[in-house]
């Protein structure tokens, strides 16, 4: 989806470590880690990993009233589950439980310590760095440094890598938009930036989202320099070059506000039955899944089954559940449900490969920036501690 302003990036950098006493649940410590190293009263700070100690009840630490007289366990608002994601997905038949990520993340060794278990994540995605504007930032010349990054960390963990994307409307180059090419210009365009970029990665991509956010929510399509220049032909264009460039990799079609029975998602489907009608390849859709607190479709998983139905595979390709904030236990658990029905859904669904949760950890989603007063959507905080929205996941996967 969106960028994150290079801005908003910097600011959290540079947002100092005031408070002399880590929050309880905090990180109070780990290799690169320059906050608090002590916590508040009634917690100490724990070794958990070269990468991370947290903020943990004090041993003996009494709470309340109480009429247990065990330790006190978690609070309701984190996790408890000791299961590993990726793990849990692959016993339960699919490919991946994946994250994607963002190359300025990765100086963070504290969260690319979580990202790089691959028993947690099977899978990757670059946020950004595989996009038009990243890759051929001018007209037949390609960039692929950043990928690369990114494709060579899922080769080093042992990850899947999804590529994300070849045609979308947004984070295009200006030479693209504005410079009033002609159809079989701009075809050539399209055909070569995909066949270019497809390419590069051959052999190194699971599967491709060829094709991004096509459509508007009312089902028409989206008037787009493509769209408006080729018509929907553009879409055949691109998929094409992909197949030609690496027959091994799946070509998908991605987009949002899919989740459910609607306009859209019937458009999807019309469109992918006419691709197979004329021969072009297609192999799955993307189901975004940027999704909120307690609004969770109930047609989801039927929806899901509409497009395998088709003979074709899904993934759920950038899953998040946002809240409006402050987030509060109740909104937790809820969120905790919302993972569980989710993941649910994919589960039942033999065509449904994998999920790509859009960033695992607060700290870098790209909601608050794109939606105002709204956020807490990952399943770890921005201090990269397990919510319950963990234990949903791993629930929609074992149950
Ligand atoms: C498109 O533009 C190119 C370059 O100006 C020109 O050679 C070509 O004839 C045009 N094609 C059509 C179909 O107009």
């Amino acid at each position: 989806m969106i960028k994150l302003s290079t801005s908003f990036v910097a600011l959290l950098a540079l947002v100092p470590f005031v408070a002399a006493q880590q929050s309880a649940w905090g990180q109070c410590g780990g290799q690169g880690w320059t906050g608090a190293t002590t916590c508040v009263a009634g917690y100490t700070c724990t070794y958990n990993n070269a990468y991370y100690s947290q903020c943990i009840p004090s041993p003996g630490t009494t709470t309340t009233t109480t009429s247990h007289s065990t330790t006190s366990s978690a609070p309701a608002s984190s996790s408890t589950s000791t299961a590993k994601l990726n793990t849990v997905a692959k016993a339960a038949g699919k490919k991946y439980l994946g994250s994607a990520t963002d190359n300025p993340e990765l100086t963070d060794t504290a969260y690319v310590a979580i990202l790089s278990d691959n028993t947690m994540f099977g899978q990757i995605t670059p946020g950004n760095s595989m996009k038009w504007d990243a890759t051929e930032p001018s007209q037949g010349t390609f960039t692929f440094s950043g990928g690369d990054t990114i494709a060579n960390l899922a080769k080093q963990n042992g990850q899947l890598l999804r590529g994300h994307n070849c045609v979308w409307y947004n984070q295009l180059p200006s030479w693209v938009t504005s410079g009033n090419f002609n159809a079989s210009q701009l075809s050539a365009i399209v055909s070569n930036h995909c066949g270019t970029l497809v390419g590069h990665y051959k052999g190194q991509v699971y599967s491709w989202d060829v094709i991004n956010e096509p459509f508007n929510d009312d089902g028409t399509w989206r008037t787009d320099v493509f769209y408006n220049t080729l018509g929907t032909s553009y879409v055949s264009i691109a998929l094409q070059a992909a197949r030609a460039a690496d027959p091994a990799a799946k070509l998908y079609i991605n987009d949002y506000n899919l989740e459910s029975s609607s306009a859209k998602a019937t458009a999807m489907v019309n469109l992918v039955k006419s691709l197979q009608a004329s021969g072009v390849p297609i192999d799955g859709v993307g189901i975004q899944g940027h999704l909120i607190v307690g609004e969770v479709p109930s047609t989801f998983q039927s929806t899901l089954q509409q497009f395998t139905a088709l003979g074709i595979e899904v993934a759920i390709t950038e899953l998040d559940i946002r809240m409006t904030l402050p987030s509060t236990p109740a909104l937790l658990a809820q969120q905790k449900k919302d993972y569980q029905s989710v993941i649910g859904a994919c589960k039942a669904v033999t065509g449904c490969v994998g999920v790509t949760v859009w960033d695992y950890t607060d700290k870098y989603s790209w909601v608050p920036s794109t939606f105002s007063g709204q956020g807490a959507a990952c399943p770890w905080d921005a201090n990269l501690v397990r919510k319950p929205a963990y234990d949903g996941i791993v629930a929609g996967f074992t149950s």
